[in-house]
């Protein structure tokens, strides 16, 4: 299996086959999600809510991103690995976020960045894809606003903001970004925007008219303490490791672990 690369991105909605994608925010699921052929995995900032114990994504530093997308770009030996770039770290102007995203490209090997927002951030993916970097967009419910945006809402709904989500998308594809990421969008509404646009789309609570789907690893595999409406459990990660955890405690408090086969004699 070779590389997922950028061009494949094109290549697959002209096809008109799927892209999937997965979170990952270490090597170990890194690995194990690249062995199953996923397409892409993303570093996303969901990390901070999902395993480093935050309520929201804004927290997350630039610092603790590299690191933990240095380690699945290390494991991912097909995938085209993409990371996000978190709250504040790219903002303030495309020279911002230049930095920001030639540090993760330099420190962590990553093939791609993703950025949330639309129009306003344009400028900013005009920099980075001339500069070589591919740029994922990021729109519909974007967490890292969801101060301004009054929590984890659906977004696009009515007239005038599902022609902003488009114009948006367009102003993103314009800029050069390879791929645009709709989160919890009408599923109507996704199917238009992935209608209009060259570049795919990639869906998450984004319904089935769209290039692609991601999800948070530890939605889709059953192990996080709460999942949203649009993620469905493909299995049920967090009670086989509670039960493993459960028998060591027990075995070791039992004297039964370890046995002689697990002991050096001499
Ligand atoms: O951080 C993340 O996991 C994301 C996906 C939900 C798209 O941005
Ligand atoms: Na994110």
């Amino acid at each position: 299996r070779k590389r997922f690369r950028v061009h494949h991105l094109i290549e697959r909605k002209a096809a008109g086959e799927k892209l999937t994608m997965l979170t990952a925010y270490d090597s170990i699921t890194g690995r194990i999600f690249d062995e199953a052929g996923i397409d892409l995995i993303l570093v996303g900032d969901s990390m901070g809510d999902n395993v480093l114990g935050h309520a929201t994504t804004i927290p997350v530093t630039l610092d603790e991103l590299i690191v933990a997308a240095r380690s699945v770009a290390r494991a991912a030996k097909h995938a085209m690995v993409v990371a996000d770039l978190p709250f504040g770290a790219y903002e303030a102007s495309p020279q911002h976020a230049h930095a920001s995203a030639v540090r993760m490209l330099k420190e962590a090997e990553v093939h791609a960045v993703k950025i949330e927002g639309g129009a306003r951030i344009a400028p900013h993916v005009e920099l980075l894809t001339g500069s070589g970097i591919p740029v994922f967009g990021h729109l519909g419910f974007t967490p890292q606003s969801e101060n301004m945006l009054g929590g984890k809402r659906i977004q696009g709904r009515g007239d005038e903001a599902a022609e902003r989500l488009c114009a948006d998308a367009l102003a993103l594809q314009e800029a050069g970004a390879v791929c645009v990421v709709l989160e919890m969008v009408p599923a109507p509404l996704a199917a238009r925007v992935t209608e209009i646009l060259r570049i795919p789309t990639i869906g998450i609570g984004a319904g089935s008219e769209v290039d692609g789907q991601v999800l948070v690893w530890t939605d889709m595999a059953g192990i996080g303490d709460w999942s949203p409406r649009f993620a469905k459990q493909f299995g049920q990660v967090g009670a086989a490791l509670a039960a493993a955890a459960h028998d060591y405690v027990s075995e070791v408090r039992s004297a039964t672990f370890p046995g002689p086969e697990h002991q050096y004699d001499h």
